[in-house]
């Protein structure tokens, strides 16, 4: 079972050798910890957890024409190709899928304790410190200001006038990063969820602060 792992482990890390920063490796390696952090309170099949973390992010429709399918295809190609048993090849695809389509359409097709896991992982990974940094990371590369208190955050319906929004950065905590703890699955990931919030909202309150010069 441990091989599995870690060939999809090296797999992925090289197919995601030069990937933008909010989703490379490294998001990845964390959302894997979580996982493995979740499974430790959380009962659900290690192997189809694991292997579905790590492919999660393998081809993210957004930089591929916004194919969702391509992703669970290009992890269930690798899996049969090391061997994984069939069974959880088509759970971890599942998964993949669901994660995207969830993200994207808000359309539910598959449910398991497993994808709860996975998702609950991914989410976390969205808030707290490496949640600010990501959400300042993305500004940045969409050159985005930090903050105008002129403009209010809008909740968004539609993800793709969302992602072509100019709003600062600011206001996506309040469009999306504050409202993850109340989205979370697993008692495991809220408790986690929630003290990564008061951080998040600790933040806000000095980030204010500092904004006004005291
Ligand atoms: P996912 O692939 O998990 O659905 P996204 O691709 O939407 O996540 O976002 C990747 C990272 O960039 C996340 O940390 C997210 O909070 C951040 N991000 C997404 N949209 C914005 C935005 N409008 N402003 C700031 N950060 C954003
Ligand atoms: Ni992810």
């Amino acid at each position: 079972m441990q091989i599995y792992i870690e060939q999809t482990a090296d797999f992925v890390r090289q197919r995601l050798a030069n990937a933008e920063a909010g989703h490379d490796w490294w998001h990845i390696f964390r959302v894997w910890n979580n996982v493995k952090t979740l499974l430790q309170h959380t009962q659900a099949d290690r192997l189809t957890c694991e292997l579905a973390a790590l492919l999660h992010d393998i081809a993210d429709s957004k930089f591929h024409g916004g194919d969702e399918t391509l992703g669970p295809r290009i992890a269930g190609e690798f899996l049969k190709s090391i061997e994984v048993d069939v069974p959880v090849v088509n759970h971890v695809q599942d998964i993949i899928a669901n994660l995207s389509y969830k993200a994207g359409l808000g359309r539910v097709t598959f449910h398991s304790k497993e994808l709860e896991i996975v998702q609950d992982a991914d989410r976390l990974d969205a808030i707290g410190a490496i949640g600010i940094a990501r959400a300042f990371h993305y500004g940045g590369f969409k050159n985005r200001t930090l903050y105008d208190p002129a403009i209010k955050p809008t909740i968004h319906q539609d993800k793709e006038t969302y992602k072509n929004s100019t709003a600062p950065t600011i206001n996506h905590f309040y469009e999306k990063l504050l409202l993850l703890k109340d989205k979370m699955n697993t008692d495991a990931a809220k408790r986690i969820a929630q003290e990564r919030h008061q951080f998040m909202q600790q933040y806000l309150e000095q980030f204010y602060r500092e904004w006004e010069g005291n």
